[in-house]
């Protein structure tokens, strides 16, 4: 499959049409930004890193019946994926409190919860991806009851899935952003990206932070904390 014009540049990626209107490519950069875009930078071989970990983690999902976008790995950097509008929702899974929960509910980072938390953001970078529950959601018709439902169950088992991987690769898997897509017929699929930008690793026996944290909150070893979870994944 070949790269035809660009359609959208994001944040982290290119995406590309190619000569199949189904499909696209996504062209992962090293380019990291954090508070809305507010802080830029770059994390050299991130492109890399995320492209491989995110398909890799797709196949993963896949073989545990979940349906993503993915498709084939071109490169290094480069992935053909089905082509999805996506829904405009940040569903965020929560293992283990930290970030903008900690601060929000005024607790410490770390505490393990009883059970995984959910929680929306409406993706609208105007309004700084505000925090919305699922009767919003539906109000402003991001997206159907049905959809909600099955992208709340999914989000789930894919948590179950990953926070099961990770330990096994001693890493444990505090939180997590998700993105659906919509295919052409309606179907619903993982979109996105999972990668140490969209989620919270922590070293399992010393709790060092493996994500992008270390970018966030400059905390130095951001390209180390990437490539561990590389070595991890890949052993490499
Ligand atoms: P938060 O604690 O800042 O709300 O982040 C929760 C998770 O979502 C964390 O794993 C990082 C991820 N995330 C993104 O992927 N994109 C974003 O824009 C934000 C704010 C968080
Ligand atoms: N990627 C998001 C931004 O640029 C934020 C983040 O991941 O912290 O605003």
């Amino acid at each position: 499959m070949e790269k035809k014009e660009l359609l959208y540049e994001g944040k982290a990626k290119k995406v590309y049409a190619t000569e199949d209107p189904d499909y696209v490519i996504v062209s992962y950069k090293d380019d990291a930004t954090a508070f809305d875009g507010l802080k830029k930078g770059t994390i050299a071989g991130k492109g890399v890193i995320n492209n491989r970990m995110s398909n890799y983690l797709c196949r993963l999902l896949e073989k545990h019946g979940v349906k993503t976008h993915y498709v084939e790995e071109l490169n290094d950097r480069e992935t053909v994926v089905k082509k999805v509008s996506i829904v405009p929702l940040e569903v965020i899974i929560r293992n283990i409190s930290a970030g903008s929960f900690a601060k929000r509910y005024g607790v410490e980072e770390g505490i393990v919860f009883d059970s995984p938390t959910i929680e929306f953001s409406y993706k609208n970078d105007d309004l700084h991806d505000p925090l919305i529950n699922e009767y919003h959601a539906l109000a402003l018709k991001l997206a159907a009851k049905e959809e909600i439902d099955e992208i709340i169950k999914t989000a789930f088992r894919i948590n179950e899935v990953l926070k099961e991987y990770f330990l096994s690769l001693d890493v444990k898997l505090v939180d997590f952003k998700l993105e659906f897509g919509r295919l052409a017929d309606g179907t619903v699929v993982l979109a996105d990206e999972i990668s140490p930008d969209t989620c919270r690793f922590w070293d399992a026996k010393t709790n060092e932070k493996l994500d992008k944290d270390r970018f966030r909150r400059d905390l130095g070893g951001v390209e180390d904390a990437y490539n561990e979870m590389m070595k991890r994944v890949f052993g490499e």
